[in-house]
């Protein structure tokens, strides 16, 4: 029995989606913008690539991944295609217009995941995949999952916002604003476990210090 919300508790119906609104744009331009920058403003010339492909992981209505696409027009990198995956299947048409409605060259794509891991994804792997206000759900046992098919979806950078609460829990409706268990060093073991080099951790506050963390890892092939 899963401890973690249930898997369509933040499909299309849920009021989330429009709640999130307010804070997107800032948590775009002030974390996900610079980290993506950073990654790959000096590589890109070194590996002589002209743009990179992006994803967003449990994008839900897709707030995020319009503020991301807004705000990396004028970035300095370009992004070439951009992937939408949530495994609440009608999250995904409403994420993917909304998406589609912003002026950008990207090529959208969208796919559903499983729940637990990556292993039956079958597109191309991509260069960026970001994980935001999602993870930090998830039960550990999905976490692991994921980070160990990680390079089913990506082959460059991953960044990840999870939780760092490492209290036992039977129901995450008990913690605070619902975060799973788990902590940075737990997050971390399973990231080296898992064969990926783990770049950069850094403690979140989200209404309580430290409460998340995010972690930014070199994934394995
Ligand atoms: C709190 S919402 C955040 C959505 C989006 N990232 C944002 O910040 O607006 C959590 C998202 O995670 C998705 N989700 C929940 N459990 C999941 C799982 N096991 N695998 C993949 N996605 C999941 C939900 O469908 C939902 O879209």
């Amino acid at each position: 029995m899963s401890i973690t919300a249930s898997k369509d508790h933040w499909n299309s119906s849920s009021d989330y989606h429009s709640r999130r609104e307010g804070d997107a744009k800032g948590q775009v331009e002030t974390i996900l913008i610079p980290q993506f920058k950073q990654l790959f403003g000096r590589a890109l010339p070194l590996l002589k690539a002209k743009s990179v492909s992006v994803a967003d992981f449990a994008c839900g209505g897709g707030a995020i991944a319009c503020e991301f696409l807004k705000a990396s027009r004028g970035c300095g990198v370009d992004v070439a295609s951009f992937g939408l995956l949530d495994v609440a299947a009608d999250n995904l048409p409403i994420a993917e217009s909304r998406a589609r409605s912003v002026e950008h060259s990207a090529s959208i794509w969208t796919k559903k995941t499983n729940g637990v891991d990556f292993s039956d994804f079958d597109g191309e792997p991509v260069d960026f995949l970001y994980c935001w206000d999602a993870m930090v759900h998830f039960d550990i046992l999905d976490v692991v999952g994921y980070i160990r098919t990680l390079s089913r979806v990506c082959k460059g950078y991953a960044m990840l916002h999870h939780s760092n609460y490492p209290v036992v829990t039977k129901d995450i409706r008990d913690n605070p604003h619902w975060r799973n268990f788990m902590s940075a060093d737990i997050f971390r073991q399973i990231c080296i476990s898992s064969g990926h080099k783990v770049v950069s951790q850094k403690l979140h506050n989200w209404g309580i210090e430290n409460l998340d963390c995010i972690t930014v890892i070199e994934v394995s092939k």
